[in-house]
């Protein structure tokens, strides 16, 4: 049977190789980010799967109320991958206040509106995956110039650990994967030169299993996923 995913950030990098290999799997997705003929693109994928696309800005809290209309014909959300992220590389000293709340929007309070607005089409057999980094979780390595980037992504981690208490057994497993560096775009563009251990297609292909079958072995865990932070 197909499944129904949802995922943000799927224009490039991490999230569009995810759209890529569920919907070549079969799955229906539903993908989220602002650029809307990246995300087209992505239809030449579908194999006995059926792909729709948003084209908005997570920012943009009342935007997403378009998300319960684009899945109204879904009786049921498999998965939601929360992993569309936005990186602010700046000294602290230098992050102004539109860098402050365009990061907690996008990387924390869209996708905690998208979680509200996608539960009464969950049961326990969904699963909702957060995507943050290993730079917020408590005592890992950190990295100068990502105080908001790193600070605004630890809200998804007590969030994710938070719900899992909350949600009773009826209601989704929710999980959250912290990605050590991943070769993408966002980090070419953060740290120029930089060669990660991991690409986004190897990336993808734990995500898509993950997303699938995780929630069967764990719930509110913040899995470290990265061969090199420590
Ligand atoms: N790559 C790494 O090394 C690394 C490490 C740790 C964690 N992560 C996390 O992994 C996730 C994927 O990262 P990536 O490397 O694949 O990033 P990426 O290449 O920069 O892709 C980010 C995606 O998020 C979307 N996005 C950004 N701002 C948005 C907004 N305001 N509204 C809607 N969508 C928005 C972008 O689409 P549009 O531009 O079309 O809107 C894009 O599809 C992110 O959450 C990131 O923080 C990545």
């Amino acid at each position: 049977m197909n499944k129904n995913i949802i995922i943000t950030g799927a224009s490039r990098g991490i999230g569009r190789e995810l759209a890529k290999i569920h919907l070549l799997n079969g799955n229906n997705v539903l993908a989220i980010s602002r650029n809307a003929e990246k995300l087209e693109e992505l239809k030449m994928f579908e194999n006995n799967s059926q792909f729709r696309f948003l084209s908005l800005d997570l920012a943009d809290y009342n935007s997403l109320n378009q998300i319960t209309q684009a899945i109204q014909d879904w009786n049921k959300v498999d998965v939601l991958y929360n992993n569309a992220g936005l990186l602010v590389n700046k000294p602290f000293a230098e992050i102004t206040e539109s860098d402050i709340d365009y990061s907690i929007d996008v990387n924390y309070k869209g996708p905690f509106r998208l979680i509200q607005l996608i539960l009464d089409k969950t049961d326990f057999n969904s699963h909702i995956v957060n995507i943050t980094t290993m730079g917020a979780v408590q005592g890992s390595l950190k990295f100068p110039g990502l105080g908001v980037y790193s600070s605004s992504k630890a809200g998804l981690v007590t969030l994710t650990e938070l719900l899992a208490q909350e949600f009773n057994e009826n209601q989704p497993r929710i999980n959250c994967i912290a990605l050590g560096a991943v070769q993408t775009e966002m980090l070419e563009e953060a740290f120029p030169g930089y060669i990660a251990p991991i690409s986004a297609e190897e990336t993808a292909e734990y995500l898509y299993n993950f997303g699938l079958n995780g929630h069967r072995y764990q719930n509110g865990k913040v899995i470290q996923l990265s061969t090199t932070t420590p």
